[in-house]
């Protein structure tokens, strides 16, 4: 069984994936940090962010890789583990605009594909249930009001020192969100098919546990 979890930013999406890979054993893949690895060398080598087919060829000529160490997923830029570099406001916004390139979806889309070939993984991001794996047996929507989205990152950015103010990262949410509903390219949707979870209000624990039982019902109507 494949679990394909998509929705806005700060709607708990890579949290609850990876509680619910572990609890179930599956493989979880988070196709956010790819875009963000990519979205890291732009900035780090001073590319230029509006200039599609250099990004493209950027990905073209480099190496995205997913290592698990410690129960943890790491991203790789080639050699350099880019994880604690790509959370950062700047990588975000970079992120979405690479996203917004046809020709780098066409090659995230290869590289997501292969990672889940072997099946029984949870992959989070926004065009998973849509594009990467229109057929993964269970499809999660989770979203939550967007003061809340912002108040929850930015609560996990000033833990790491960050002086934003939460009314900017609003904002800038707010942006990503736009960016990431309206681009040509595989938008950011609900898939007609996945089960929509508003997690307003709602604790992580308690997130986690209707997707396990969603999860099941799926296994049992698909046995
Ligand atoms: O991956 P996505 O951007 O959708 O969200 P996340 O990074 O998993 O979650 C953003 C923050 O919200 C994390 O600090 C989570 O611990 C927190 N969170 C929460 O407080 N309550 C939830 N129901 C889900 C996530
Ligand atoms: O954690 P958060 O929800 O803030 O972002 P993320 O999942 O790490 O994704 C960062 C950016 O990558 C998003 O704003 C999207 O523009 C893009 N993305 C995408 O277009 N398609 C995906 N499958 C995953 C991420």
């Amino acid at each position: 069984m494949n679990i394909a979890i998509d929705g806005p930013a700060g709607a708990g999406k890579s949290t609850v994936a990876g509680k619910v890979a572990s609890q179930l054993e599956y493989v979880y893949i988070d196709t956010g940090s790819m875009y963000r690895a990519l979205a890291w060398a732009v900035y780090h080598h001073q590319l230029p962010i509006d200039d599609e087919a250099t990004v493209s060829e950027l990905l073209q000529n480099n190496e995205i890789r997913l290592v698990r160490k410690a129960g943890q997923q790491h991203v790789y830029w080639n050699d350099t583990d880019v994880t604690s570099f790509i959370r950062s406001n700047e990588v975000s916004q970079y992120a979405s605009i690479v996203a917004s390139y046809g020709s780098v979806r066409e090659q995230m889309l290869v590289l997501q594909r292969n990672l889940a070939k072997q099946g029984n993984v949870v992959m989070d991001g926004r065009d998973i249930g849509t594009h990467v794996l229109p057929d993964a047996e269970v499809k999660i929507f989770l979203t939550a009001s967007i003061r809340e989205r912002a108040e929850r990152r930015w609560k996990e950015l000033l833990a790491k020192g960050s002086q934003v103010q939460l009314a900017d990262l609003e904002k800038e949410i707010e942006e990503r969100d736009y960016r990431d509903m309206n681009r040509d390219v595989a938008p950011l949707r609900q898939a007609d098919d996945a089960v929509l979870v508003d997690t307003t209000g709602i604790s992580i624990d308690q997130v986690v546990d209707k997707i396990l039982q969603i999860c099941e019902r799926m296994g049992e109507s698909t046995q």
